[in-house]
């Protein structure tokens, strides 16, 4: 029976960009939400920004910006994180969203207007005193009052706790209050609040149930029965079970406005989490689908992916809400802990500043290293995890690519060779049992994706991957191959091994997509479905899968050098420009330009290579080197503060160009090639350049000089 699956991560706040904790998530909830496609079940798997709040609000007046363009602005950065790490989101919303705001606003009222028969409203006013910014003219948020504390008197502390002692307190209790948006002093100011009834017995009663029927993660479920009892107030003291829940928050505030209460918003976060229906629903409408139809549909199963920060909203706000406001609650909340970076120490400047996600992209780490290192550090429990640089390098090279990579490239050269790349079907005794063996696993590691034992599958995987490599040295294709008499054996085992990689790879492939991509290509059998019985038949020639992460990538990953793979530009004959670890050019008299067409590839591939319009600045000979020009380019960047940033290119044309012919003039380069350390220095980047394939039946090197009016900075598209 297909499944039908609505599936949420957490909405990041739109007040910067994601995070290494962010990609976490969306990692783990992508590889459940990708092993479940390939089950044949239907998934719809959303997120949108969490827009609203008094800090985007305060975010966005600092910029100059209304929270409107300061929100889109955000959004408009996401893109490259996601596509980037193979996030295979359905839809991406806003909170701020038409559909959130009418959402926001039936919900609110189905609460306001329960029947007395249902035992009447749910939603209360009362009026409390908060504290005013005179200046500012805004009720002032917990986190933008500060002064003394009133235990240990350490001076500029918040308004809800003391960052010195520890202290948990009301803003009221602080000595000397002051604002911190303007300084002024607070007032103290009444005014009306809306509450969400949580503390109703029919609230407890329903939560009680819901949190403890068994479905939550044990420790989770266990540390929200304690919230049943007893709860901490502002002021320090404890009281008994669950309190009511303050939804409201005065104008000036970004948010929705509550029906038929002007000047008032609801507290982000009661609209955060009404964002996920509100993305579904966008979702639907795009596809020409009906919401409610959609929500109605007794078989359709809603999970949310969430960080352990924000249980209390997703275990009881949430599920009480949609219960009483007559709505599907959620089949699950899945909590996991949170990242740290190299054992959580704050990285200092000269140590970088932890884990870039785009620096990391933009050094060509693959992505996939990434979301197999997390995958093998990930289980179902609440429990934080932590990147580690040498154990990352250790894993990726020696699990991922040691042990499952090379099982491809040690069979296909021979059947290519050999075999004309066809498979056979005969696997010998032992060939046959490995490959049973493999198989008849398949149930075990389905069922550690479905409860998201990550580890788990990723250790069992590995196991198989063992085995197959003890086959390997076993039998000894390359000492098979030496005799053509034993043709038939060596013909069996490389078929064992492509067919054992090949579910290996299936096995892998809620983890590794595009890896699994570049598979079906290979073996010519689709690698997204969770078929692990059919054979290979025939091969297309191998391709290099997957390369190691090097130790210079990690340190430059984290700051602590500028460069990623040291290469000496004398060995490996750079022929246009400092391309030192570029493919060898294959000549080809009949191709164009003697040199044949490169693979296909898809506009995603080019749009990662940003290529810009540079102004040649200064142009000299190497020292030392008869081959390379040192430029200094322009590429109309600027440094941090603010002045005109220059880069250092090496480019192979010496012999083609007098450096005083470029002076002044107009190039390409490479914007975001990775800086590479070359015996004369630091390369930023690389001009283009062209010259035939074949350098001595048609020598010459020809620089790219743009059409006037081009400038310094421009992509080229
Ligand atoms: N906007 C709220 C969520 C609203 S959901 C209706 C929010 N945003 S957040 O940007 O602060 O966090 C988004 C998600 O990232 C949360 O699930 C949070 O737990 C998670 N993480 C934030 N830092 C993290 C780590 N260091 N590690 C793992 N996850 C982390 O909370
Ligand atoms: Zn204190």
């Amino acid at each position: 029976m297909h499944r039908q699956l609505f599936v949420t991560t957490a909405l990041p706040y739109a007040n910067g960009n994601f995070h290494i904790g962010h990609i976490m998530e969306y990692i783990q909830a992508d590889i459940w939400v990708r092993y479940q496609r390939m089950r044949g079940h239907a998934v719809d798997f959303v997120c949108a920004d969490d827009t609203h709040g008094a800090p985007i609000m305060i975010a966005a007046e600092k910029a100059g910006k209304t929270p409107q363009q300061f929100v889109a602005d955000i959004a408009a950065g996401r893109k490259p994180y996601l596509d980037g790490f193979h996030i295979s989101f359905d839809n991406w919303h806003s909170t701020d969203a038409p559909e959130n705001h009418e959402l926001a606003r039936q919900i609110y009222r189905d609460l306001r207007d329960l029947p007395a028969a249902q035992g009447g409203s749910l939603i209360e006013r009362k009026t409390i005193e908060q504290f005013f910014d005179p200046e500012k003219n805004m009720f002032l948020p917990d986190r933008f009052i500060k002064g003394e504390c009133p235990k240990c008197h350490a001076k500029d502390q918040y308004g809800d706790n003391c960052e010195n002692c520890g202290a948990v307190y009301a803003p009221t209790d602080l000595i000397n209050p002051y604002s911190a948006l303007s300084g002024a002093t607070p007032e103290l100011k009444s005014s009306e609040h809306f509450f969400f009834k949580l503390s109703d017995p029919r609230c407890v009663e329903f939560l009680e149930k819901w949190t403890q029927d068994g479905k939550l993660q044990p420790e989770v479920a266990n540390k929200i029965k304690e919230w049943f009892t007893i709860r901490t107030n502002p002021d320090g003291s404890k009281s008994e079970g669950l309190g009511d829940w303050d939804i409201s928050r005065d104008a000036p505030y970004f948010g929705i406005e509550i029906p038929d209460a002007p000047g008032k918003y609801f507290y982000v976060w009661l609209d955060a989490p009404i964002g996920y229906l509100a993305s579904i629903k966008n979702l639907l409408t795009q596809r020409g689908l009906d919401y409610a139809h959609y929500m109605a549909n007794p078989r359709l199963e809603q999970y949310h992916f969430i960080g352990k920060d924000i249980v209390t909203f997703h275990t009881l706000f949430w599920p009480a809400i949609l219960h009483f406001s007559g709505r599907k609650t959620p089949n699950n909340v899945f909590v996991h802990g949170f990242l740290t970076v190299n054992n959580g120490e704050k990285m200092s400047k000269s140590r970088g500043t932890g884990l870039d996600p785009l620096k990391y992209l933009s050094l060509g780490m693959n992505p996939e290293w990434l979301r197999y290192y997390l995958a093998a550090k990930l289980s179902a429990r609440n429990e934080d995890i932590d990147f580690n640089a040498d154990d990352f390098m250790a894993r990726v090279n020696s699990d991922l690519i040691g042990k499952f990579v090379n099982i491809a490239s040690r069979a296909a050269g021979f059947l290519t060779k050999r075999f004309d790349g066809k498979l056979t079907t005969e696997f010998g005794a032992m060939g046959a049992v490995i490959l049973a063996d493999i198989r008849t696993e398949s149930d075990a590691i389905a069922d550690l994706y479905n409860t998201r034992e990550f580890g788990k599958a990723t250790r069992e995987i590995m196991l198989l991957a063992d085995k197959v490599n003890a086959y390997v040295d076993q039998h000894k294709p390359w000492d098979l191959a030496k005799d053509p008499a034993n043709n038939v054996a060596l013909h069996q085992v490389c078929s064992v091994l492509v067919n054992a990689f090949a579910v290996l790879t299936r096995y892998l492939a809620p983890i590794l997509p595009s890896l699994a991509q570049s598979v079906q290509r290979f073996i010519g059998l689709p690698m997204d479905q969770w078929d692990v019985d059919t054979d290979v038949v025939a091969i297309q020639p191998y391709q290099h899968l997957m390369a190691r992460v090097t130790p210079e990538q990690l340190d430059a990953l984290f700051g602590v050098i500028e460069v990623v793979a040291p290469v000496e530009p004398a060995k490996a004959a750079p022929k246009n420009a400092a391309k030192p670890a570029a493919p060898a050019v294959a000549v080809d008299p009949n191709a164009p330009g003697g040199e044949a067409l490169a693979p296909t590839i898809g506009i995603d591939d080019f749009v990662k290579i940003d290529l810009r319009i540079a102004a040649i600045l200064n142009c000299e000979a190497v020292d030392g080197s008869t081959k390379l020009l040192r430029l200094t380019l322009d590429a109309g960047e600027k440094d941090e503060a603010g002045q005109p940033r220059s880069r250092n290119v090496f480019s192979g044309i010496a012999s083609a160009y007098k450096p005083e012919e470029l002076v002044g003039k107009l190039t390409v380069l490479v914007a975001n090639l990775a800086p590479r350390k070359m015996k004369f220095g630091v390369s930023e980047g690389m001009v283009l350049a062209a010259s035939h394939g074949d350098e001595k039946a048609s020598p010459g090197i020809y620089i790219l000089n743009p059409w006037p009016g081009a400038h310094p900075g421009m992509r080229i598209h």
